[in-house]
């Protein structure tokens, strides 16, 4: 009987980790922070997603000494120079609703013509203790109004290249074959799987 690698995915959010053990099938038994009772918040200190990645994840080897994987992800608008990025979570201020944050960057792009931006996640894996990154990217554009009702966060803004369809219309199981997260996880699954 082949025993499942358990490794722990250093995050809370539902959509996450719903999205991740998709992609991971069952290849690898993925547990939640409250799966292995770490019930408080991990700041993200960092000033790149590489830092806060690598921050949450040695946290948890550190503390509960299980192999684990962070992740981190910004979306990166290019007449913004790369902004909101690190801040996504919190471009609307701390706290703040994803609705806020969508709302404040649909109010700073109007008007603005280049409308470019990418979704960027960047995973670090602690394993054997080894550190590795491995990095998602989704280029495409900002649209001007909301469209759609999957997904989460910047989704309903988010037109990826090639598709004349938001990530909020698109629907999870396309999203979760071309985005970002999935790029990053796919390299994640290769390396996992070859150890
Ligand atoms: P996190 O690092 O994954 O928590 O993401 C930081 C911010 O980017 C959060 O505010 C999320 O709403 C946003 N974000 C992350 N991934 C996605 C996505 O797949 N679609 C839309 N927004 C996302």
């Amino acid at each position: 009987m082949s025993k499942v690698r358990k490794i722990v995915f250093a995050t809370n959010n539902k959509h996450k980790l719903e999205e991740i053990r998709k992609i991971a099938d069952n290849q690898l038994q993925i547990l939640s922070l409250s799966e292995i009772n770490c019930n408080e918040e991990i700041d993200e200190t960092g000033a790149t997603l590489e830092e806060n990645a690598l921050v949450k994840a040695r946290y948890v080897k550190e503390r509960y000494g299980y192999d684990c994987f962070a992740d981190d992800t910004g979306l990166e608008v290019e007449a913004l120079e790369g902004g909101p990025g690190v801040y996504s979570a919190r471009y609307a201020g701390e706290g703040c609703h994803p609705e806020d944050n969508m709302q404040k960057l649909l109010s700073v792009l109007q008007g603005v013509e280049s409308r470019n931006a990418r979704f960027r996640t960047v995973i670090a894996l602690l394993i054997n203790g080894e550190e590795h990154l491995f990095e998602g990217v989704v280029s495409g554009r900002i649209i001007e109004e909301k469209r759609g009702g999957s997904g989460f966060g910047y989704d309903p803004i988010f037109m990826p290249e090639g598709y004349q369809q938001t990530f909020a219309e698109l629907g999870n199981d396309i999203k979760n074959r071309i985005s970002h997260r999935a790029i990053a996880t796919e390299k994640l699954m290769e390396f996992l799987m070859k150890r």
